[in-house]
């Protein structure tokens, strides 16, 4: 039995982060989706609302026989995947530009805790360059998100702007 955690803001879970899950779900029989809890930043979605889309927009994707949870943690990624029994983290590569700060935290990871390995995984070329931050940055300045988003999260997102 293989389980991963797939650990990140998710604000908002993009098409992304959803095709990494799917890749990843080939590679291990159980992933857990760990929206981190980081009362520092200021959030579009609280930490209800992301893990709630995540659940439900995690229903309609191909997982095969892979076991797919939602999660949330604080504090140490390594600490929190120990406690879950997790073998490994997965991550999503983009571009060469986030690869230095994945390496900085996997190696920092793995000095802290030798027993998980770090996998790194691509995303179809059609979200290399999709980001939640991006994502959010074009939605609120009128600009098109159809495509880099599950339908459900553009949906929030235009409730979220019209509730101000
Ligand atoms: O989606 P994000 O914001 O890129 O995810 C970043 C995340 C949550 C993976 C990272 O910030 C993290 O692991 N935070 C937990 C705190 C921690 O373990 N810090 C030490 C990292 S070496």
């Amino acid at each position: 039995m293989r389980r991963a955690i797939y650990p990140g803001s998710f604000d908002p879970v993009t098409n992304g982060h959803l095709d990494i899950i799917e890749r990843g779900c080939k590679l291990f029989d159980e992933i857990i989706i760990a929206v981190v809890v980081n009362p520092e930043k200021r959030p579009l979605f609280s930490l209800e609302e992301r893990r709630e889309i995540l659940t439900e927009v995690l229903a309609g994707i191909n997982s095969g026989n892979c076991r797919i949870q939602v999660d949330q943690f604080q504090g140490l990624l390594v600490k929190y995947a120990v406690e879950q029994q997790a073998d490994a983290v997965v991550r999503g590569i983009r571009a060469f530009s986030d690869y230095e700060y994945e390496l900085q935290m996997a190696l920092m990871n793995r000095r802290m805790e030798p027993r998980i390995e770090t996998v790194f995984m691509m995303p179809a070329e059609a979200y290399s360059y999709v980001s939640s931050r991006l994502v959010k940055e074009v939605f609120q300045l009128g600009g098109q998100i159809t495509g880099l988003v599950p339908s459900l999260v553009e949906e929030r997102m235009k409730q979220k702007l019209r509730s101000g």
